[in-house]
């Protein structure tokens, strides 16, 4: 299982498309000049240097909510999702993704409302050498009312693994990366943040000086996280939502034991290993609410 993609709706569709191509640095793979029919109207899809279609989905609309986070799996872990998430009550919804790339799944309604979809048979196309490319999306993180509820609920029904806990969030991984999501003990479900994979710590450091170049200073970073060992710098971009660089993260075993918030404590002061960066934790909050997930389809 890999995470794919996130596919948001949000005024000004065109704005963000042209932050996360020209400033963030990413490429566009289409746009709604291109009148695709295997594209949603009005979205502007972003890419980066791997071989996944897109990234990001951009779509235009009246206000800002999180229409999916995208995972591509086997037919057999659709399957297998899908039985177990009947069974528990979730909503659940056989899906032919109208969104570059294709393929066929499910979307899954989550406790608290988090659209998760999977596909298989999605289509993969042929990697960009650019070294300043994000390569993939590593993690999108939710905020969540019950944290720790919604760890147990995509370890039962997803087959995802919790990787540790701290006194902030539940970290979870759906492969031998720490972590692809998290849950952050929030009190509300949104989105947390976006998080862009670098091809190393140089990728993320030019990354911060071509934000900088254009006026854009770090809300947290760069620094490097205790779980998952990554090192991050993140943004607040001009659409509303935190994005994230990111590189580094931890590849774990399959026994890796799950830590507990006490074995994850910082000294006095530091709130990640290097204790270099200032951290803007108001505006950070106030954008880690601005996406809610917003389901615009009837269950089946
Ligand atoms: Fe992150």
């Amino acid at each position: 299982m890999r995470l794919r993609s996130i596919e948001l709706v949000l005024p000004n569709a065109a704005e963000a498309a042209d932050y996360l191509v020209n400033i963030w640095h990413s490429v566009l793979a289409a746009s709604p000049a291109d009148k695709r029919s295997d594209c949603q109207p009005g979205t502007y899809y972003i890419r980066g240097a791997g071989n996944f279609p897109y990234l990001v989905a951009l779509q235009e609309g009246e206000s800002s909510y999180v229409r999916s986070v995208t995972y591509v799996c086997s037919q057999q872990a659709i399957d297998s999702i899908s039985e177990k998430a009947w069974a528990k009550g979730l909503n659940v919804t056989t899906e032919t993704p109208v969104d570059l790339g294709g393929g066929s799944g499910i979307i899954v309604e989550l406790a608290e409302g988090e659209l998760f979809r999977f596909i298989t048979g999605s289509e993969e196309v042929d990697t960009i050498n650019d070294p300043d490319l994000p390569v993939k999306l590593t993690h999108v993180v939710c905020n969540a009312e019950d944290a720790e509820k919604s760890g147990h609920l995509v370890e039962e029904i997803l087959d995802f693994t919790v990787s540790d806990r701290t006194k902030g969030m539940v970290f979870v991984r759906c492969n031998s990366s720490h972590h692809s999501t998290a849950f952050a003990r929030a009190g509300f479900s949104s989105l947390n943040h976006i998080a862009f994979e670098m091809a190393d710590m140089d990728a993320v450091m030019r990354g911060v000086g071509r934000l900088r170049d254009h006026q854009f200073t770090p809300a947290w970073g760069p620094g490097r996280h205790g779980p998952g060992d990554n090192v991050f710098a993140y943004f607040i971009a001009p659409f509303g939502a935190v994005v994230e660089f990111s590189t580094a993260v931890e590849i774990v075993p399959d026994d890796y034991q799950a830590g507990a918030p006490e074995d994850w404590t910082w000294p006095e002061n530091r709130i990640d290993q290097w204790g270099m960066s200032d951290k803007d934790f108001s505006g950070l909050k106030e954008a880690e609410a601005e996406f809610r997930f917003k389901r615009t389809w009837q269950p089946e």
